[in-house]
């Protein structure tokens, strides 16, 4: 018996060690560890931490720059957003580290995969439907919808009673899941939506009213729904997200406050912070401004409409997920320029674009002369596109 353990270091992912081999027959544990850019204080020390608590092995993997290049940006590049602002952080590094988890087991041969997920959440849904995908063949182990513990007191408990150390402390306020792309935070105060977010609830940016009192503009490149440069420096998707992640914190830029709807069921409030996602996505609408027509604009919106969903729900291994990409592509393919963002106390606003692509047209959309519009056109136009209305209208008389 083995099993691969999801694992961050932190408290409950601590206890899962020892109570996995309490209750699975003195089984092996294999600690695996995602590096999503979670940052490196949540990964130091990990691979002691991980042998100290009773695991045999830990493999901490570096998905860094490949969960920028194939999860987030093919998604963003389809505009999904979650119930109006969620730019699905947390959401789109599931299937990566689920699929890292699932070679890591291939590697050392294990019969089975665990997760800290709670079994209140969507995490548990994606992780184990990107399993069902990718290992319809190992057995999924998921702690919180086994034992009895509920509390931080409880897993301190355990974790005394059998002398395994830890750092951790018995009132942590918020819940929190970091990476590359966003932070999340959940708990404390936030699970009543009346009460304003604390200052302590923030970590990655600062608050707009503290933020610079003069606007910064930062410059994005676009290729084909990509950013890959930042000021005129080419970076690769990982570095080009990190350099934003600072510009773009610093003005106090991407935080957002929800109360969502999660798969399971119920509503939950979180605050999420995205500074560099925002910026990105800002770069792409105004090139998308600039290069989609009105048609190929729409279709995109439903692609995702119907992505953000996807995600979400943790259905990124399927069929589904690989047509709409299919479907977004060639749309973004044409997505190409420069675009001038500019910062001030919260807001990104992009005020300057240009494309290549560009439809747009100063000549023909002015009200001057031009030789591809007639005005006279427009009234044949409007009568046949009107007849339907006409015709009702004449009837009903
Ligand atoms: N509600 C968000 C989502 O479902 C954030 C979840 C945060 N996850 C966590 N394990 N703290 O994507
Ligand atoms: C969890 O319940 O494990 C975190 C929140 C979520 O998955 O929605």
């Amino acid at each position: 018996k083995k099993v691969v353990l999801a694992y961050s270091g932190g408290l409950d992912t601590s206890a899962i060690i020892p109570w996995l081999k309490e209750t699975y027959d003195d089984c092996e544990i294999v600690a695996f560890c995602a590096d999503v850019g979670q940052g490196d204080a949540e990964l130091e020390g990990l691979y002691d931490k991980a042998i100290a608590s009773g695991a045999s092995e830990c493999y901490i993997v570096d998905l860094k720059e490949e969960l920028v290049t194939d999860y987030i940006y093919p998604t963003i590049a389809t505009g999904a957003i979650y119930e109006g602002t969620y730019l699905l952080g947390t959401s789109m590094a599931r299937p990566i580290i689920a699929k890292a988890q699932v070679e890591v087991a291939r590697k050392v041969g294990a019969d089975a995969v665990c997760h800290g997920c709670t079994g209140k959440g969507n995490d548990q849904v994606r992780f184990e439907g990107c399993f069902a995908a990718l290992a319809p063949d190992l057995k999924v182990i998921a702690p919180w919808r086994e034992w009895e513990m509920v509390s931080r007191e409880d897993l301190l408990d355990y974790l005394a009673e059998r002398n395994i150390q830890t750092t951790a402390s018995a009132t942590k306020i918020y819940s929190r899941d970091a990476n590359a792309w966003h932070i999340s935070h959940e708990g404390g105060e936030l699970e009543d939506p009346w009460n304003e977010p604390s200052k302590g609830v923030w970590t990655m940016t600062v608050a707009p009213e503290e933020a610079p009192n003069e606007p910064e503009y930062v410059a994005v490149e676009v290729e084909a729904g990509r950013i890959t440069k930042v000021n005129g420096e080419a970076l690769s998707p990982y570095n080009a997200l990190m350099k934003l992640n600072s510009i773009a914190g610093a003005h106090g830029v991407g935080r957002i406050d929800i109360t969502e709807n999660r798969l399971v069921g119920m509503k939950s409030r979180g605050c999420y912070e995205t500074p560099g996602g925002t910026v990105m996505f800002a770069a792409l609408r105004a090139v998308e401004e600039l290069v989609l027509d009105k048609s190929s604009r729409e279709w995109r919106e439903q692609i995702g409409a119907q992505m953000a969903h996807l995600v979400y729900d943790g259905r990124w291994f399927t069929p589904l997920c690989e047509s709409l990409l299919g479907a977004s592509e060639p749309l973004a393919k044409l997505v190409n320029g420069e675009v001038v963002i500019k910062l001030y106390k919260g807001q990104a606003q992009a005020v300057k674009k240009r494309s290549p692509n560009s439809l747009y047209s100063e000549a023909f959309a002015t009200f001057g002369e031009d030789d591809v519009y007639n005005q006279k056109d427009a009234e044949g136009f409007i009568r046949l596109y009107s007849l339907a209305s006409r015709i009702r209208a004449l009837n009903t008389k």
